[in-house]
């Protein structure tokens, strides 16, 4: 009877939903529930069996992490279907009915033919709700995400001068954030400077800071599997009005709607506060996506934060609070903190001055 890990907690739902086993497919389950990186498969029955399904390049880690846990890792060899041992296990197990959090639908198609039933349990929604609020443990790594971003976000707003490049600086950030214990980047970091700046999602590219540009700075870092996300945005040297203009109103719009943010808040709520902002500045039509997101093991987890998510904030989630404003052609600002949701209210996890030259 494994009780490794969080598994108990996909037993849970396997009892609650009367299914024999859960086959989880999504590598972050997977490390949620096990705290293993790797593995093609995890299946867990109601009763406490529980098998990993791991190929050649994980074997080894995965007989290291699971040693003694009750876990059964499962080598599937070379030439071998994942789906046939998959389908074995179950067999196995005489499952009668599964849940899973996704598959591909060839593999979905052949599992209902080949234990002859009419359908699969989707239980992601499940599966995300149990990662929605943070033990312990998942606020300590995170915290150390959000610490190490917070040294690259220093390196990054000593070197806006002309004549550095998007590429160099990101370079410059991740070296400070490797250095500093980030396993890896949990997106494409952004540096996006002048017309770049416009564009949320900016690839970095070899262009040099100009005077008088506005750099848009989207960094996160990842500490033991958890992740960090802040964004900042500086001048190269000296603003003009219209730039200190957008900054204020989402500076603004970012302090009012984290001030929103506590327990028993709705998602929607949240982003309304700072979305009627920025309206009311006039700019609506270039706040063009949503105030932030959940994270954790992933940079974008739910809830989301935006129009429409009825999701209420619970103590312990974690969630970006990132207004913006794009002005294409000429420049954008995008202001984020990662931030703890509290009883009362929330904590900023990425201390760092704001102002276009902190
Ligand atoms: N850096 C990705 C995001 O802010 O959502
Ligand atoms: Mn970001
Ligand atoms: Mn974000």
């Amino acid at each position: 009877m494994p009780r490794f890990g969080r598994l108990s907690r996909a037993e849970d739902i396997a009892s609650k939903e009367g299914l024999d086993a859960l086959i989880i497919s999504r590598p972050s389950n997977i490390f949620y529930l096990t705290g293993f990186r790797g593995g093609s498969r995890l299946i867990s029955s109601p009763d406490g069996e529980a098998f990993i399904l791991v190929g050649g390049v994980d074997l080894t880690a995965a007989e290291e992490h699971f040693s003694g846990s009750g876990v059964h890792v499962l080598h599937v060899k070379l030439g071998e279907q994942l789906d046939e041992v998959m389908l074995k296990v179950l067999e196995e197990l005489g499952a009668k009915s599964a849940g899973y959090d996704e598959l591909p639908i060839g593999t979905y198609k052949r599992l209902i033919e080949r234990l002859g039933v009419d359908g699969l349990k989707d239980v992601s929604k499940q599966m995300w709700e149990l990662r929605k609020a943070k033990d312990e443990e998942e606020l300590r790594r995170i915290r150390k995400a959000c610490a190490i971003a917070v040294r690259g976000m220093e390196v990054a707003s000593e070197l806006m001068e002309p004549g550095r490049t998007e590429l160099e600086v990101v370079g410059e950030i991740e070296r400070e954030m490797r250095r500093a214990g980030s396993e890896g980047h949990p997106f494409n970091l952004i540096v996006a400077s002048g017309k770049n700046s416009a564009l949320p999602h900016a690839l970095s590219s070899d262009k040099a800071f100009k005077p008088g540009e506005l750099v848009v700075v989207d960094i996160g870092a990842t500490y033991r599997g958890y992740v960090s996300d802040m964004t900042r945005t500086f001048v190269v040297g000296e603003h003009e009005a219209w730039q200190e203009e957008l900054y204020d109103i989402v500076l603004r719009a970012q302090e009012e709607a984290r001030r929103a943010v506590r327990a028993g808040v709705r998602a929607s709520d949240v982003d309304e506060v700072a979305r009627r902002i920025v309206e009311e500045a006039g700019y609506g039509p270039y706040f063009v996506h949503g105030l932030g997101h959940g994270l954790g093991v992933e940079v974008h987890e739910p809830p989301r934060i935006g129009p429409g998510v009825e999701d209420i904030l619970g103590v312990g989630y974690t969630i970006t609070v990132e207004p913006g404003i794009y002005l294409p052609g000429r420049g954008g600002v995008r202001i984020e903190d990662t931030v703890l949701v509290l009883e009362d209210g929330h904590e900023v996890l990425t201390p760092f001055p704001y102002g276009l030259r902190p």
